[in-house]
């Protein structure tokens, strides 16, 4: 082999090595309406995984980048808002072969909302959400929900459910990193919470959860012996609202 090749495929070898699944979702679109890179959303300035899934951190993450913004993003019921993530808390900045993850490591993408007196309060903790939103293991395309945020270059999309009760709201989007989780503590949980307005004419309840809470160390969505060969695989939480 010749010395440039062998350094090539170091540097590609390293490349892998040295990568982090580390992700942060760190700005929305409505309705494929871009509204900016942290406005509107609590971005955490790490890209670190939480993983004490018993910590309030598990709630919105931690540590925010300074300040945060005041915006509060206005959606529809039954529009499409999509949360962007990113390598690090900067958004997107060129070209990385671990934008918006590293695609070597894998786990699911999951949405909750959670309806609030004011979606700028800095209170997060005693919150019920609901899940609107989960991408977890596709048995057919073989594909993790992390293989599609990397494909859509960081763009999870779904849709706000258009029964629920107009107001305002947190959105927790959260991507989950499973390739070293075959014990508890294990599995790299890295989320935002984006302060939503929703406007519509729907009055419905779904039935919530409570973070901490919703997720257990012995979950099998949360202790995973293996990413390859999976045969069967369902994320954390409770199942998805559908109105
Ligand atoms: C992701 O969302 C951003 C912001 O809305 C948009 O500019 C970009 O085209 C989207 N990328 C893909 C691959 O969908
Ligand atoms: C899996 O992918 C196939 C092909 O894209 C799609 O038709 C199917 O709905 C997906 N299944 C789930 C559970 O998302």
């Amino acid at each position: 082999m010749k010395l440039s090749i062998i350094c090539r495929l170091f540097f590609y070898w390293a490349v892998v090595k040295l990568a982090h699944a580390r992700t942060v979702f760190s700005g929305v679109s409505v309705n494929g309406v871009d509204q900016g890179h942290a406005v509107g959303v609590r971005v955490p300035s790490t890209n670190a995984p939480i993983t004490d899934i018993t910590s309030p951190n598990i709630i919105c993450n931690t540590d925010y980048i300074q300040p945060v913004s005041k915006t509060i993003i206005n959606v529809p019921a039954g529009g499409q808002v999509t949360a962007q993530f990113h390598h690090t808390s900067a958004g997107y900045i060129g070209k990385d072969p671990a934008d918006p993850l590293d695609p070597t490591n894998k786990g699911p993408v999951i949405a909750y909302l959670a309806a609030v007196p004011s979606a700028t309060q800095t209170t997060v903790t005693g919150l019920k959400w609901f899940k609107i939103f989960e991408s977890g293991y596709n048995l057919t395309t073989h594909q993790w929900g992390s293989d599609v945020l990397f494909i859509n270059k960081g763009n999870a999309t779904f849709t706000i459910p258009s029964c629920i009760k107009p107001g305002q709201y947190l959105l927790r989007a959260e991507s989950i990193a499973l390739q070293s989780a075959s014990s508890y503590p294990g599995a790299q949980f890295y989320m935002s919470c984006a302060q939503l307005s929703i406007t519509g004419s729907g009055s419905t309840n779904p039935a919530t959860v409570s973070f901490p809470g919703a997720y257990e160390p012995t979950d099998p969505g949360i202790v995973v012996q293996s990413i390859f060969n999976v045969i069967e695989y369902a994320p954390p939480g409770p199942s998805v609202f559908s109105c």
